[in-house]
């Protein structure tokens, strides 16, 4: 007997579509058959410095103990992480990237019957884990492709668990100061978790976003979620972290897998918060980067969403999907946007100068043609 399984599994998960990630450089170079050191990727949002060298010499060490478990409770990391927020260690939540703190909410909180609020454009993964534990997910339209905090807070009811705001938000590089986040807050019932997602706040050096890490101490539904894998370049390893009030890392800790981040990631992250100059160097690179690639897409009379993360969601005016296959067929691979409501903008990344440089170009070839 032949089963359909899609028609077998929960009602939630057979109506997802899968995340779709950046296009892999080997997979472009397979289809178009470029060598892939010509091939540029800007489509991740990821740190083009390279690797920290106190981070891989931290990985070199540790490499003699790959067969065993790693602490499966984090312990330095997350000691780490405590003395670097003011925080107790049982407040601290480890992630396999900041994607797994976010499965692990929708988990912990989310069900038929519940839902939870986000704003239209937002991060993919709020839609895909409150679907996926099914949980209806309530969009709040935008407010100049940013989040309406006040119309967040009114959408907010009986059934709802959950908010998630992303400060800076991806893929729109919108963000919201500390004002509109205290107001926000104080309007939110005591008993709705508010998961606040600063996966790119080092970019951020400035007190135009608020830090959420000062709102805990108020707000004990308040859910700080961050990660290793953009400032502090450690995509490949997966670690990242909510800081939260104790009973909510309680309720996290239940559904978390034993042993989610890797022997090789915890020590990569506490040699990575120790390395100063390397998220210096971060953050100094990408504004540099911003500013080259502003100043490109105004010579190439390209609008674009002002962003604070490491990526820029620039207008092509029409249809972005025919520019999108310009720039492949140009080895330069970005990110088209269309599943977030945004068919005319492609998310670029922002890479070294030699990278911006080439998508600049290629977008000029393409556009001319
Ligand atoms: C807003 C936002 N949150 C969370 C994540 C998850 O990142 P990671 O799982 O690598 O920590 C991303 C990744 O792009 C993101 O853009």
């Amino acid at each position: 007997m032949s089963c359909d399984f899609l028609d077998l599994a929960l009602p939630g998960v057979q109506k997802l579509s899968p995340y779709v990630p950046g296009k892999p450089v080997a997979e472009l170079a397979r289809e178009l058959g470029l060598d892939p050191a010509g091939i540029v990727k800007l489509a991740s949002n990821e740190n083009p410095l390279g690797p920290s060298p106190r981070v891989l010499q931290a990985i070199q060490a540790e490499l003699a103990e790959l067969t065993r478990y790693p602490d499966g409770n984090g312990f330095e990391l997350k000691k780490a992480l405590a003395e670097r927020y003011g925080v107790e260690p049982a407040q601290v939540t480890l992630g396999n990237g900041s994607n797994d703190v976010l499965e692990m909410i929708a988990r912990a909180y989310l069900a038929p019957g519940r839902n939870a609020v986000f704003s239209a454009h937002a991060f993919a993964v709020y839609p895909i884990a409150t679907q996926a534990a099914g949980a209806q997910g309530k969009v709040v339209p935008a407010a100049g492709w940013g989040h309406d905090l006040e119309a967040m807070a009114a959408a907010i009811d009986a059934e709802t668990r959950v908010v998630f705001l992303a400060n800076p938000n991806n893929p729109t590089g919108t963000w919201f100061g500390p004002d509109a986040l205290r107001r926000f807050l104080a309007a939110v019932p005591a008993d709705v978790l508010v998961v606040l997602d600063e996966a790119y706040i080092e970019y951020s050096g400035d007190d135009e976003l608020p830090d959420g890490m000062q709102y805990l101490a108020d707000h004990p539904n308040l859910l700080i979620s961050r990660t290793f894998s953009k400032a502090y370049g450690l995509a490949a390893l997966r670690v990242g972290y909510a800081i939260s009030s104790v009973p909510i890392a309680d309720v996290l800790n239940r559904v978390r897998q034993p042993f989610n981040v890797g022997s090789l990631g915890l020590v990569a992250a506490c040699a990575a918060l120790e390395d100063k100059d390397y998220l210096r160097r971060s953050r100094m690179a990408n504004a540099a980067g911003m500013r080259q690639l502003e100043a490109g897409c105004r010579q190439l009379g390209l609008d674009w969403i002002p962003s604070r993360g490491n990526f820029l969601a620039v207008d092509f005016g029409g249809d972005a999907g025919p520019i999108n296959q310009g720039l492949l067929r140009e080895g330069v691979i970005v990110r088209p946007v269309a599943g977030y409501g945004m068919p005319s903008f492609l998310r670029v990344s922002v890479g070294t100068e030699a990278e911006n440089a080439r998508f600049l170009a290629a977008a000029a070839r393409v556009l001319d043609q």
